[in-house]
């Protein structure tokens, strides 16, 4: 149903690109979000959730009305098929549904609608994570530079795996879990906008961050051997990163082989600290919609909580850790807001001075494959640039001639 009125605005915007036409113009390659009528929303920022209670913390707060207008968009989840913004649409909130496949398809279906301009909006990612104890304790606050996808590898059966692998997981298209895959889907790791990044933390950390006895007293259980000390401190804000994966992992061994696996990926840089089901789908939608035009990958935001820790304490199980371990649940959720909420709010008050514009990013911003533009600073280099041959540019050369089709074998 087609509800958009075409007001005074588009109808010149229509009437320009018949005339840019004649002259071989076109009105989109300049405007490429033309029709843009008085009813298309233009965000500062857009909260992505993923489930109700990631919603409900924005929800009666003192800063702004986010029920101020709910848009029904086509393509949302039938769940959440609604994006809500405050009356004048500078600040937006969604839930993208969980794990992966609904975060592409919502933020995607989001991005690429036209009554929305996100030319200039600031996406944050805001919900809640497990964490690793060598990092932070529950209830902290994190903003990553990285995100990986560390489930998108060969995987045996831990009972049925060879004795000298360390985990069941292998990067595709290598031998070993710790050789770097030789096959790339272009998921695997994104990087976002570190200056960006530096500023949401600077806001985040104005934040009077809460915390809970409950959340206290199951983070003392990690007390008492040594790589788990930062885990035992209270709520703080941390920079460091994300893996997405459909599989909610809880225990040592599969929380390191993520942690291994960001580290392979990132060429050492990644420092894995949240475990979480959305971001990478949320991530390459944005990238696309970039390349489209529609939106900027270098305004993304990642900021995750703990809730639990993806690993068990010392003395304790797996089993338990992920079925008895959920003390941090609260705290995780009322961060979100506390420290979020600085982060918008930061965002609207320098908006003018500072954000319009955007950040220049002096890291590199993109995915695996260098679709963005630049050479990755991790991965085996941009398939786009000519200036080389990269390991990039020979693996997909190779896949092109049809030697890694289908479901592959290890070489
Ligand atoms: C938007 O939706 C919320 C929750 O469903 C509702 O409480 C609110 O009144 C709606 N806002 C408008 C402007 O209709
Ligand atoms: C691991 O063991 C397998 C046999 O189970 C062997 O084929 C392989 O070469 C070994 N890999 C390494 C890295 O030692
Ligand atoms: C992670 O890597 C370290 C260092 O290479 C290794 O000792 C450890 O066994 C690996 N853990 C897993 C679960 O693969
Ligand atoms: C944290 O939140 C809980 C529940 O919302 C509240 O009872 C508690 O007082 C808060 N604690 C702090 C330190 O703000
Ligand atoms: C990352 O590591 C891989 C595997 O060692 C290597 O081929 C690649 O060149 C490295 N990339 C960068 C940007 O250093």
């Amino acid at each position: 149903m087609v509800f958009v009125h075409l007001n005074a605005l588009a109808i010149v915007a229509i009437f320009l690109n018949l005339a840019c036409h004649t002259t071989g113009f076109t009105l989109q390659s300049l405007w490429p979000n033309a029709l843009i009528t008085s009813s298309t929303i233009t965000p500062k920022i857009m909260i992505v959730g993923f489930y109700p209670d990631e919603q409900s913390v924005w929800e009666g707060i003192p800063e702004f009305d986010i029920f101020g207008q709910n848009i029904t968009v086509p393509g949302l989840s039938s769940q959440f098929p609604q994006v809500h913004c405050t009356k004048e649409g500078d600040v937006c909130q969604m839930l993208a549904g969980e794990g992966e496949i609904n975060a592409a398809s919502s933020i995607t279906a989001v991005a690429f609608s036209p009554l929305f301009d996100f030319r200039t909006t600031y996406f944050m990612i805001a919900g809640v994570a497990g964490i690793n104890p060598e990092i932070a304790g529950i209830g902290s606050v994190t903003f990553a530079q990285f995100v990986t996808q560390p489930a998108l590898q060969y995987e045996f059966d831990a009972r049925e795996k060879p004795e000298n692998y360390t985990t069941g997981y292998v990067p595709q298209g290598s031998q070993f879990p710790s050789q770097y895959p030789s096959e790339l889907y272009g998921t695997e790791c994104y990087e976002v906008n570190a200056r960006l990044k530096s500023l949401a933390v600077g806001f985040a950390k104005t934040a009077q961050l809460n915390d809970t006895a409950a959340a206290a007293r199951f983070r003392a259980t990690y007390r008492g051997y040594a790589p788990y000390a930062a885990g035992t401190t209270e709520p703080g804000v941390y920079e460091c990163d994300a893996a997405t994966a459909d599989v909610y992992v809880s225990g040592r061994l599969l929380s390191e082989a993520w942690q291994n696996y960001t580290h392979l990926i990132t060429n050492g840089t990644g420092k894995y600290c949240t475990t979480l089901q959305e971001d990478s789908g949320v991530l390459e939608a944005l990238l696309r919609a970039d390349l489209a035009k529609r939106a900027d990958f270098a305004r993304a935001i990642v900021m995750r909580t703990g809730s639990d820790y993806d690993r068990q304490a010392p003395e304790t199980s797996p089993i338990d850790n992920l079925y008895f371990g959920q003390d941090g649940y609260t705290p995780a959720l009322n961060n979100i807001y506390l420290a979020g909420v600085k982060v918008v709010q930061g965002i609207l008050m320098g908006w003018e001075r500072t954000f319009k514009r955007g950040i220049t990013p002096e890291n590199y911003v993109g995915d695996i494959l260098g679709s963005l533009g630049g050479r990755p600073d991790f991965g085996p280099g941009s398939i786009f640039t000519m200036d080389g041959e990269s390991g990039t540019t020979q693996l997909m050369r190779k896949r092109g001639r049809g030697q890694l089709r289908g479901r592959r074998r290890p070489l």
